[in-house]
């Protein structure tokens, strides 16, 4: 590992790994040991390219019996608007084929975003309010998207925003429609448990992996505190903030 303790110029904690088997392993080390230390609290962990490493780490820790992850209430964190865990394009089926199944988990502590639901906004905070009858997240694990949305909070989302139904943003659909080789389209609503959770927790790890995201990295992290980057919200957490990236990811970044 490169740094297991540098911080940001604006001193956001960060550990830069060798490489994404690297990355993925210490985030499945935090969410192993958190679900160890807090049975029958709340957590969310996202879905994505990112986070693909960490769950095949977390499933062989599961299905090894190392790791159990029925002791603590996992949500889902977003997924497309009308979008069912039927639906091969919906982020739950991609989490299904990525972690549910290999690992075989199912039953009422796996919970599932209610995009299906009559009416998603009263829907959207019932998911918020058994959230926060949970005491809130133990852990919320986070990507971040080309254009700094956090979950689905696109920019423009302020930094109190609750679980709830969001317009997608162009940049956020074509980044989605990019997994799909029949260009599949990507709905322009989405549900999203909203930013004010994810600060609320007591534990925030932000897995970064890529060239790519180097440039949005160092804004959210670096740059100023504002609506137009939610990823730069992250900045509030403080000690409770762990990022986790690969030297890539990091390459923008004032560490020292
Ligand atoms: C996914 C999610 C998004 C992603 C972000 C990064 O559930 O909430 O915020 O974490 O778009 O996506 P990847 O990892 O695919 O680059």
């Amino acid at each position: 590992m490169l740094g297991s303790d540098l911080k940001t110029s604006t001193g956001v904690r960060v550990v830069v790994a060798d490489d994404y088997a690297q990355m993925s392993r210490l985030a499945a080390d935090i969410v192993t040991e958190v679900i160890a230390g807090n049975p029958g609290k709340a957590i969310t962990l996202p879905t994505g390219g990112t986070p693909r490493g960490m769950y095949e780490v977390l499933t062989e820790r599961i299905n090894d019996g190392s790791l159990d992850f029925y002791s603590v209430e996992f949500f889902c964190m977003d997924d497309y608007l009308g979008k069912s865990i039927d639906d091969d394009t919906s982020l739950t089926a991609w989490l299904n084929g990525a972690f549910l199944k290999p690992a075989n988990l199912s039953g009422p502590t796996i919970h599932f975003v209610p995009t299906m639901a009559d009416d998603p906004d009263a829907a959207a905070q019932r998911y918020d309010a058994q959230i926060q009858g949970l005491g809130g997240f133990e852990l919320a694990v986070l990507g971040i998207g080309n254009n700094g949305h956090i979950g689905f909070n696109e920019p423009g989302s302020p930094i109190d925003a609750e679980t709830r139904v969001v317009d997608l943003t162009i940049e956020s659909r074509d980044q989605n429609a990019a997994y799909y080789e029949d260009g599949s389209q990507i709905p322009d609503k989405a549900m999203t448990v909203g930013v004010k959770r994810f600060l609320e927790a007591r534990r925030i790890v932000l897995i970064v992996s890529g060239a790519g995201k180097a440039e949005i990295v160092a804004k959210a992290l670096e740059g100023p505190i504002s609506s137009d980057v939610p990823g730069s919200y992250l900045q509030t957490a403080k000690d409770r903030l762990t990022v986790i990236l690969d030297e890539a990811a990091a390459a923008n970044l004032t560490l020292s």
